[in-house]
This record gives C-alpha cells, sequence and structure tokens, in this order.
C-alpha cells in the first residue's frame, strides 16, 4: 500500500501519456491508470499528448476528460515522442512527473511501485528496467531483442543503470527544471539520466509486454538517429568529449599504419595477403594501443610497464569491433534498408564508441 502519510498537500502524479494512433489503446490505459489511483491513494492527472493522430486518439482522449482527469494536447505541426514528453511535462499540474507508453506493454498497474520511492523520498527519478532482477520481456521477436540490448550497451557507460532505454520512469519535477534536454529523438530518459540534477536514481522490475494493438512507430531511422544522439550525449558528458577525440584520432592514424604494414608484408615480404592483413592488425593495434595508453588515456608513466592483460584485453577490444562493425553495417543494409556506404559511416561510428567505452572503462580505467 502507498504511504499516504508522506504523500503532502501538494504531491501529485502527472502520468504523460504520448500518442500516435493509439486508439485502440487509450481507453483500456486510462481506466487501468485511474484504477491504480484509486487502490493506492494517489493524487493525479494524465496528460495525452497526441500528434493530431489521423485514427482520431486525440478526439477519444477528450471524450474520456469527462469522465476522468485527462487532460489532452492535440499537436497539429509539432511531431516526435521526445517533444510530445516534454510538452507534456510543460503542461502538467503534478510535482511529480511520468511517463507510460499508450500502447500497453508497460503495465499501469506498475506506477505506484515507480512512484513510491519518490513520495517516500527515496529517489528522485525512479526507471522501470526489464533487464533487472525481476524485469521480463513478453512477445519480442529476437531481432527486436537484439536491436534493444545493442542500444543498451551502448549506452552502458552513460548511464549506470540496467534500462536506460527505458520509456516508463517518474521523476520530481525539479530534476528537470532549468536543464536543457534535447527535444529530438525519442531517447528523453537517457537525457534525463545524463543531464538531471538528482541524487537517488532508483530502478524497479517491469515486465514489458509487445503492443497488441497498433504499429511501433520507431523504425529503422530512429536507430541510426539514436546512434547519432547517444554520441553527442557523450561528448556532453565532462572531458569525453576530447578523449573521443583523441581515440578518434589515434584510430584514423591505425587505419593507415595497417595499410602501411599490408603493402609491406605483400610487395616487399612477399606474403600471402591474408597473412599480410593479420600482421597489419596486430601492429596496426599495437600501434593504437600504445598511443592510447600514452597519449588519449595518458597518466603513463605512473602505470606499470606493459601489462600484458591490459594489452591482450585490447587486442580483444579490436577484434570485437570489426565484429561489431560488420554485425551494424549488415543490421543497417538488410534491416533497415541503408545505402551500405551510409551505413559503413554509421557502423564504424558505432564500433569507435564501443571500442572507446571498453578502452575507457574497462582497459584504461583509472585504478
Ligand atoms: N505524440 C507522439 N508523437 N507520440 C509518439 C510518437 C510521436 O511522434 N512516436 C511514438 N509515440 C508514442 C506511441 O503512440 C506510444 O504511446 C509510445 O510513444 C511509444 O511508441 P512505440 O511506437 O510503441 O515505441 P516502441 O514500443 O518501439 O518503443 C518503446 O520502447 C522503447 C524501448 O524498447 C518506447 O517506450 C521507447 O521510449 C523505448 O525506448
Ligand atoms: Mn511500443
Amino acid at each position: 500500500m502507498m504511504d499516504l502519510d508522506a504523500m503532502t498537500e501538494e504531491e501529485r502524479v502527472s502520468v504523460v501519456v504520448p500518442t500516435y494512433n493509439e486508439r485502440e489503446n487509450i481507453e483500456e490505459l486510462v481506466e487501468r491508470i485511474f484504477t491504480v489511483f484509486e487502490q493506492e491513494g494517489i493524487r493525479g492527472e494524465v496528460v495525452v499528448v497526441d500528434d493530431d493522430s489521423p485514427d482520431g486518439t486525440g478526439t477519444l482522449a477528450e471524450e474520456l476528460g469527462k469522465t476522468f482527469a485527462v487532460r489532452t494536447i492535440i499537436r497539429k505541426e509539432e511531431r516526435g515522442l521526445s517533444s510530445a514528453v516534454l510538452k507534456g511535462f510543460e503542461v502538467a499540474s503534478g510535482n511529480i512527473l511520468g511517463v507510460i507508453d499508450a500502447d500497453l506493454s508497460h503495465p499501469p498497474e506498475s506506477i505506484p511501485d515507480l512512484v513510491r520511492p519518490i513520495l517516500n523520498r527515496e529517489a528522485d527519478l525512479v526507471f522501470g528496467s526489464r533487464y533487472m532482477d525481476g524485469g521480463r520481456i513478453e512477445n519480442w521477436p529476437f531481432t527486436r531483442r537484439l536491436i534493444s540490448k545493442g542500444a543498451e550497451m551502448l549506452s552502458k557507460p552513460l548511464a549506470d543503470t540496467t534500462d536506460p532505454m527505458s520509456g516508463f520512469f517518474f521523476l520530481r519535477r525539479n530534476v528537470i527544471a532549468d536543464v536543457d534536454l534535447n527535444p529530438k529523438g525519442f531517447k528523453i530518459g537517457l537525457e534525463i539520466i545524463v543531464k538531471g540534477n538528482y541524487t537517488n536514481l532508483m530502478e524497479v522490475p517491469i515486465t514489458f509486454i509487445d503492443r497488441k494493438a497498433g504499429t511501433s512507430k520507431l523504425k529503422g531511422f530512429e536507430y541510426v538517429n539514436y546512434l547519432m544522439h547517444n554520441l553527442s550525449l557523450l561528448l556532453h558528458k565532462k572531458g569525453m568529449g576530447i578523449q573521443f577525440l583523441m581515440f578518434s584520432t589515434v584510430g584514423a592514424l591505425g587505419v593507415l599504419v595497417n595499410m602501411a604494414v599490408l603493402l609491406m608484408s605483400v610487395e616487399v615480404l612477399d606474403l600471402w595477403y591474408m597473412i599480410g592483413a593479420l600482421l597489419a592488425f596486430l601492429v596496426a593495434a599495437t600501434h593504437n594501443y600504445i598511443l592510447n595508453r600514452y597519449w588519449t588515456f595518458g597518466g603513463g608513466a605512473s602505470r606499470p610497464r606493459l601489462r600484458v592483460g591490459q594489452y591482450g584485453g585490447f587486442l580483444a577490444i579490436s577484434v570485437v569491433g570489426l565484429g561489431i562493425n560488420l554485425s551494424v553495417l549488415y543490421a543497417l543494409v538488410e534491416w533497415a534498408g541503408l545505402w551500405y556506404v551510409m551505413a559503413q559511416l554509421f557502423a564504424i561510428l558505432v564500433a569507435l564508441s564501443n571500442n572507446f567505452l571498453w578502452s575507457k572503462f574497462l582497459i584504461f580505467r583509472e585504478d
């Protein structure tokens, strides 16, 4: 049960529901939200932010407003998930804000689990997590799981949470007061984790059930957009931007070294080009390792001399990076329909970011 004592007069919860063509889901969602509000004694409202859905979700939400505390905003010009959520926060009357998907993939019955820690002052930002112990995903196809896992891994170093991609979270309004949040893309939660002013972030397990009605709006392009967004968030983190540039420079030099060794192996040493490529990889990776250790991640002098484990780790990351490059390239071309040159550009960015983050936080981390 909700701790009613902890809930002072002004504690009001606003649940923002971004919608685009959710006519088949919105009514059930609203009913279920107000049922839990009632059961748990939560004082709250729902703010539907609809982008003028052709299926009439907006008008239906306005209808529901006659029965329930539902406020509806219909945006005629603007589009996009993050900006819809921000709009909802702006017009919400509660001092506790939250977001839930309209498609019933986030169980409204979990809302109290997310709100309770905020009311009890145990946390000021609470995320529903599919990936922590007790969390689950139902009905997701393999590719969707794969993409989600990949996205999750990429954001790991940005956010120390198990499910930073979650679209189901609650916060105290002051967490985002005066914070400049990027309205592009669909990762508003991750933005808040990176930029928000909070002292305690908490995660609670949820069961994510894929939508039964309607279709997902996040298509291939959104994922590309996501990668770019992630990268810029990364640069936002203090000091990381410069380091990332240094790391990229080392990588670019490494490509030159690789080519030089390959040429030499074949033209001068008369080796088979595949053997040459292997040699080239080893020499280039070693070159990258040394530069990264002493330049990018500095402090080389105070470290013990060459650590075999560190070197081996870096080689392993380089091999994994190559694997990621190839997989992302394949996925973007085959599933997202991107031109292969464009796809390779993004794939390199992903692999590079991956290598960088592992290098920074594992291989060369400050002990
Ligand atoms: N107003 C508005 N404008 N709402 C939108 C828009 C938009 O451009 N795009 C999507 N929505 C709404 C949908 O109607 C739904 O209520 C919610 O945002 C999520 O959209 P889905 O299309 O169901 O997204 P998803 O299931 O692929 O993604 C969900 O899971 C991801 C994690 O796997 C979302 O919760 C993401 O935020 C989350 O990262
Ligand atoms: Mn969905």
